[in-house]
């Protein structure tokens, strides 16, 4: 074979689509509890509306982004999040007019060019929620309760949720010159990566993987400790609404998230099923991002999960779906005649609703039955000169194994008393 796909990316074949349309409809039908709405945004944008909104100095823009020139020498980025694309519809539609607070969702397809490894990919999906348009804690509260909610109905369980407040730009950069005295006297014994990182964004550094950098970081200064009054007010309600609304958390100090538009509330959802890519979701506070884009102060706050991330736990405790993969009936045909007349038996079939195939190769019997089993068949109906000339089936229930011969008059009336008791 000449052709391979592009690394980073996969296939979804049928029988794993069955899969996705199962999440995807669990999503639509959870945010739809939540008055939470679809919306869709082009697959691109102007590079800017990334490198403004996530920030130049995050892996994502610096590094990961799948960016050309078009022909009108545009510079173009294929989207690698939702959030940006989402604020800039939002300012550009003025969806402000149409509600004051806009509680929108998205599933798409993202582009990111990372190393690929186990669940993670260079194309990759996310179901995210986006509510724009209020700074009220309890819109914190009812977003992580709605991605709890969503793993939940889904069947995931043992995910941990992290939250923490990375507060407002005005404490962070007291918490970041902390941060430069700690690191500095330390720095040769950081990695190369955290010495940049140094310069460039030392928040970065509580991110790092490396071992020697981990255990550094374990006396690091904590954000929350730099938190102003209002951003520590936030965080306690923030808090207190999980509490008593039975969801378990963990404050985890050092997460910072690798999007610089975060303020106030960060959290990560994570799942021990999956391994060193743990986070099955991410989210938090931006209340700032309207601003950056040109907009009116506009708080909001939103979160974005992986799909194949989702599909992986589930995988792991095996929740997999496999319902969707069968067929009502299978028709069997010997002989030419048969096989014309099955074409109508199809149609008719089908008008009632039933999921009905039929052999399309010339199989001998033996290979069809063996075909109606491998599609999980519920019934096969079997017609041949026989059954022809007695203007009849002869029908195999596959579950208990038992034949026997209907008329043709007679076959919508067992099919549906038959089918609607299984
Ligand atoms: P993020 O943490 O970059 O946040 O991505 C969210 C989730 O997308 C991750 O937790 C992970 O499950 C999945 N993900 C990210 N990169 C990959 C990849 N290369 N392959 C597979 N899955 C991946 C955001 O994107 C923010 N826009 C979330 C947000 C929404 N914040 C506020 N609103």
């Amino acid at each position: 074979m000449k052709y391979r796909r592009i690394k980073g990316t996969q296939d979804i074949l049928p029988d794993m689509v069955s899969q996705w349309q199962y999440v995807e409809n669990m999503i639509r039908q959870c945010m739809d509890l939540f008055n939470y709405q679809e919306m869709r945004t082009p697959v691109f944008e102007l590079t800017e509306v990334f490198a403004r909104g996530i920030g130049q100095q995050t892996d994502i823009v610096s590094k990961e982004m799948y960016s050309f020139q078009d022909k009108g020498k545009k510079n173009i980025t294929l989207k690698p999040e939702m959030t940006a694309p989402v604020m800039r519809a939002y300012l550009e539609n003025n969806m402000s007019n149409m509600a004051a607070l806009n509680k929108i969702y998205y599933i798409s397809p993202l582009f990111r060019q990372e190393n690929p490894q186990a669940g993670r990919l260079r194309q990759f999906h996310q179901f995210g929620a986006e509510a724009i348009g209020s700074n009220a804690p309890e819109l914190d509260a009812e977003l992580i309760m709605l991605a709890m909610y969503i793993n939940d109905q889904l069947g995931i369980s043992n995910l941990k949720l992290k939250v923490n407040s990375v507060g407002d730009p005005d404490s962070r950069e007291i918490y970041i010159l902390e941060l430069k005295n700690y690191f500095k006297p330390l720095l040769k014994q950081y990695c190369h990566d955290c010495n940049s990182r140094y310069k460039s964004n030392p928040l970065r550094i509580l991110d790092c993987k490396n071992k020697t950098c981990k255990e550094l970081n374990k006396n690091v200064p904590k954000l929350v400790d730099f938190l102003n009054e209002r951003s520590s007010k936030h965080f306690g309600m923030v808090k207190s609404l999980l509490e008593d609304n039975h969801i378990d958390y963990e404050i985890e100090p050092y997460l910072v998230r690798g999007l610089d538009y975060y303020t106030d509330t960060v959290f990560e959802i994570t799942s021990e099923n999956l391994g060193s890519q743990d986070a099955v979701c991410g989210g938090g506070r931006y209340d700032l991002l309207s601003e950056q884009f040109g907009g009116p102060p506009t708080p909001a706050i939103g979160f974005a999960a992986g799909i194949e991330r989702l599909l992986l736990v589930m995988q792991a405790q095996d929740k997999l779906n496999n319902d969707e993969n069968f067929l009502d009936v299978y028709i069997c045909t010997m002989g030419e005649k048969a096989s014309h007349i099955s074409m109508t038996w199809l149609q008719k079939l089908r008008k009632l609703g039933l999921r009905v195939d039929r052999d399309f190769l010339k199989r001998s019997v033996k290979a069809q039955m063996r075909d109606a089993h491998r599609q999980n068949a519920k019934i096969v109906l079997l017609l041949g000169d026989n059954e022809i000339e007695n203007k009849s089936f002869s029908v195999k229930d596959m579950d208990s194994g038992k034949q026997s011969e209907i008329s043709l008059k007679d076959i919508e009336k067992y099919l549906r008393n038959h089918l609607k008791t299984q």
